[in-house]
């Protein structure tokens, strides 16, 4: 892994045994993209810059007409000079001018990647990052772009710092984070989009002359669109093929955008929304960007993929939770709503313990008046009529019968019928002389403002301390509406949106700093906030609300290309399933519940003495898999079909698992073969169960029959071992 600065040919190289990412300087001031991709052992710039003289162009020094930055490929652009192309950054003066120039000033090799002040990033361990200077001497403003890269990993992360130097305040409009151009737009375009309960579904159209976006205005990262853009060659598919992704480490307002231009190159933009967002930059003040990660696959999306998990886990979550196994949980939700006693909860705890539940997780409505939606979120008190003993008293009879204890939280919000709202009825997010909007009967708590973080951090201060608590569900069910305050001056109200973010962002950072231990899942009514920001301080996220294990597999496939599923909570629930009406077999829930983080949400004392019994069956299973399951290697072999035929693949270098689940029933099933394509190529492999014993370039290249199957939602999980 090395970062070069060849000064004869003004450029600089980043590579290491995977990828090289090139970017040379022009007329000494311009900072041009020239290679994106598979390592170059060399390079003499045989993908010479295309220099034309073409009509309607603008140019720097018209005595060389050739010279365009409206055609060139570049590392960052703004509107209102010489290029018309998508911007990364913007910048208004105080008299309302926009435009800038920026030129080359300089560049470093940092001694280590930098943390950036109140935002989530990757780590630092075996990396090296490079930050290049650009300056515009008019108005003494400057941007550090930052690139990181990582040993042994086809990523380059970016962000940039964007810094006034001058004498007046001015104000940034677009403050994005990574922009690169590359030389062809043959591509196609992947997203990940979706609803409530409908999370992560793969988008795939070709790109087209103009701009394709992607983007959240709702406050948070969304359901509706993941913070994720990727180009894919033409040919690429699950398992060959280049693929270009690019994620932001972000839970806030971001766009994600290409641009095809005239001349069919294609410009990848992505950063925080402009659409909402302005940054008063004083002078002597910076403005630090999220961090965007871009991925190179030439392994086609389980590439992709498998880049994506090993920085996420190795990079991203909590240091103690890398490795650190998560326990099989028992979640009250789905089985008891809002409506329990301690009674009730221990007898469903003890159940619990006797099928092998490791934690119990005590979700919505243990406080306050919570006893339907309407009300009491802020009143972070217990209800003593339903928790006689308090929240203490529980976890410790939880703990007694040596189960691990959870408890759900819903902090950033306020109902407008709770104590906290008439205490502090300024503390949601409003503007005055408009009505707040409810969603779900709720507020949003400002967490802009100082007083109010730290309000939630003495919430959590008072339930950890004693270490009552093993895990915390963070829940959030609603978008930010009117976001304004007036703390801001009316110059600083586009602020707002990436001051909440960074006020939970520091809300988490603390908590989580000083209970490192806790293990928190990230919730927003399911994946609605599954993003890299939220991974950094929460090492799990409960997928969906939608806990079908048929839809659950089209979820499930759709957040792997970019999480491993050690990151993903799924439960088994009851049948019908209280979302979709749908009954499966309670084994297919099982299979599809335990390729990810494993639990279950339904009310035990329901269940029939068979249903129980293979639940146990069920979790003696995973225990023995977990290792596999949590920190081995997951591909996709088959993702959804029309009939919605899915395969994952869990491998490491002992075992391997295969879950198959065959979704809808055909008359006529067609003959098909599983094949493993990721085992051991020299190695042989026993079925733990039927004990025949096949090579695994067989498994990978011949397959497996899938038989033939009667009945919807069938499934089946093959355990190999390794020999
Ligand atoms: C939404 C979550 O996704 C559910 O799992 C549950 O915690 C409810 N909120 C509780 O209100």
């Amino acid at each position: 892994m090395q970062i070069t600065f060849d000064v004869d040919q003004q450029l600089f190289h980043l590579k290491n045994d995977q990828i090289s990412y090139i970017m040379g300087i022009e007329k000494e001031k311009y900072l041009v993209h020239r290679y994106f991709g598979p390592a170059l052992s060399s390079y003499h710039q045989v993908n010479a810059l295309q220099l034309i003289d073409r009509g309607f162009n603008t140019n720097p020094d018209c005595s060389d007409r050739s010279f365009s930055l409206n055609t060139l490929p570049l590392e960052t652009s703004t509107q209102g000079s010489l290029d018309y192309r998508i911007p990364n950054y913007q910048f208004r003066n105080k008299q309302g001018y926009r435009v800038t120039a920026f030129e080359y000033a300089g560049y470093q090799i940092l001694p280590e990647k930098p943390k950036l002040t109140g935002l989530p990033s990757l780590s630092s361990e075996n990396t090296q990052t490079l930050e290049i200077t650009l300056e515009d001497r008019q108005q003494n403003l400057r941007m550090h772009l930052r690139y990181t890269l990582f040993e042994k990993l086809s990523v380059i992360s970016r962000n940039v710092v964007y810094e006034n130097l001058g004498t007046d305040a001015v104000y940034l409009e677009i403050a994005g984070s990574m922009m690169v151009d590359f030389p062809s737009a043959n591509y196609d375009l992947l997203t990940l989009n979706g609803a409530h309960t409908n999370e992560a579904n793969l988008s795939r159209q070709a790109l087209h002359s103009g701009i394709q976006r992607i983007d959240s205005n709702r406050g948070t990262s969304s359901p509706q669109h993941l913070p994720f853009i990727a180009l894919a060659d033409k040919q690429a598919n699950e398992d060959q093929g280049t693929v270009i992704g690019a994620q932001l480490i972000y839970s806030g307002n971001f766009v994600a955008q290409v641009e095809v231009e005239q001349y069919g190159s294609s410009r990848l933009q992505m950063g925080i929304n402009p659409d909402t967002f302005e940054w008063k930059l004083a002078p002597n003040e910076s403005f630090v960007t999220p961090e965007a990660v871009l991925n190179y696959s030439t392994a086609g999306l389980n590439g992709l993929s498998q880049t994506f998990h090993t920085l996420y886990q190795k990079h991203l979550v909590p240091t103690y939770w890398q490795n650190q196994p998560r326990p099989i949980l028992l979640n009250t939700w789905e089985g008891n709503y809002f409506s329990f006693h301690e009674d009730e909860l221990l007898i469903q705890a003890k159940e619990a313990k006797n099928l092998g539940i490791e934690l119990f997780v005590l979700d919505d409505g243990w406080f306050a008046s919570r006893n339907d939606d309407t009300q009491a979120l802020g009143d972070w008190q217990v209800n003593q009529e339903k928790l006689p003993n308090g929240i203490n008293g529980l976890a410790e009879k939880i703990h007694n019968m040596g189960l691990l204890f959870g408890l759900w939280f819903e902090p950033e919000m306020i109902s407008k019928n709770s104590q906290l709202f008439s205490q502090h009825p300024d503390w949601p997010l409003q503007l005055p002389d408009y009505p707040m909007t409810e969603g779900r009967c709720q507020l949003v708590l400002d967490l802009s403002k100082v007083e109010i973080q730290d309000f939630l951090i003495a919430i959590f201060d008072e339930y950890l301390k004693d270490g009552a608590i093993d895990y915390i569900k963070w829940d959030m069910n609603r978008h930010l509406t009117e976001v304004g305050n007036q703390t801001l001056p009316f110059d600083q109200q586009k602020e707002i949106s990436h001051r909440y973010v960074l006020g939970l962002y520091r809300v988490l950072e603390t908590i989580t700093k000083r209970y490192p231990k806790v293990l928190f899942e990230n919730c927003s009514s399911g994946g609605g906030r599954f993003d890299p920001g939220m991974m950094a301080y929460m090492p799990q996220t409960w997928a969906s609300d939608n806990s079908d294990a048929f839809c659950r597999t089209k979820i499930q496939t759709g957040f792997s290309y970019l999480f491993p599923p050690v990151m993903m909570g799924a439960h088994v629930s009851d049948v019908p399933n209280h979302q979709v009406g749908r009954i499966t077999p309670l084994t297919t829930r099982g299979n599809v519940a335990m390729s990810g983080n494993f639990g279950y949400e339904l009310d035990i004392k329901k269940q029939s003495a068979e249903a129980l019994e293979e639940i146990k069956e069920q979790i003696a299973y995973y225990k023995d898999k977990r290792d596999l399951i949590q920190f081995g290697k997951f591909y996709r072999l088959l993702t959804p079909n029309e009939h919605g035929a899915c395969a994952w693949l869990f491998v490491n270098d002992h075992e391997a698992l295969v879950v198959y689940s065959h979704g809808l029933a055909q008359p006529a099933q067609p003959l098909a073969y599983l094949k493993t394509k990721y085992l051991d190529q020299t190695a042989f492999y026993q079925n733990t169960v039927t004990k025949e014993v096949f090579s695994g370039s067989e498994l990978n290249h011949a397959g497996m029959l899938i038989p033939r199957i009667k009945g919807d939602f069938e499934s089946f999980a093959l355990h190999f071992k390794k020999i």
